[in-house]
């Protein structure tokens, strides 16, 4: 096909500015291009990862404004302005950020795909707790909130975390990892 016979791309664009990890990106994306698909294919930053794509399984997990969200159900286009945190990065120069130091010192993960997803969705939650939100897991809404928040126990974790699958199975390690987490928070 000659170059004359290439139709022009006639999907609708937007050139946007995204903040990534504290970084300016801008860029002209398709305005169907997810968040994942954006980050994955046109920033190189492949830590996130591509599991089900469709909201499922956790695997693209990011934080968007401090929140986490599933960047497979994210419009590239409506996050332009917020602050975009990947598993990239959390960390500050070669000092782990100390959800992912835990998750190292408890061996929570296996083959590692869904394990980017997982720390995301961890610093997310413990922000959650920290701000004295309740989760389905909470017995009694009223008392569970101390000057620190929610302290989290095992049921707490499993509950918070479960929006975030492993295949691996490799959940038992992954909850004392996330309790460690609380706990470095606080000291
Ligand atoms: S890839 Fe987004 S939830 Fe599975
Ligand atoms: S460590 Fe392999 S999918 Fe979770």
């Amino acid at each position: 096909m000659s170059p004359s016979e290439v139709r022009p791309n006639s999907a609708p664009s937007s050139s946007i500015a995204l903040s990534v990890n504290g970084r300016e990106r801008a860029l002209e994306v398709d305005n169907r291009a997810s968040l994942l698909d954006t980050l994955r294919e046109r920033l190189d930053l492949t830590g996130t990862k591509k599991g089900c794509d469709h909201g499922q399984c956790g695997a693209c997990t990011v934080l968007v404004a401090g929140r986490r969200v599933n960047s497979c159900l994210t419009l590239a286009v409506a996050v332009e302005g917020d602050e975009i945190v990947t598993v990239e990065g959390l960390s500050d120069g070669d000092r782990l950020h100390p959800v992912q130091q835990a998750f190292l010192e408890r061996d929570g993960f296996q083959c590692g795909y869904c394990t980017p997803g997982q720390i995301c969705s961890t610093v997310g939650l413990l922000a959650e707790a920290k701000k004295g939100w309740p989760s389905h897991a909470t017995a009694d809404v009223s008392h569970v909130c101390g000057p620190e928040g929610v302290t989290l126990d095992e049921n707490e974790v499993r509950e918070r975390l479960s929006g975030n699958l492993c295949r691996c199975g490799a959940y038992a390690n992954m909850v004392p990892a996330v309790l460690d987490a609380q706990a470095a928070e606080r000291r």
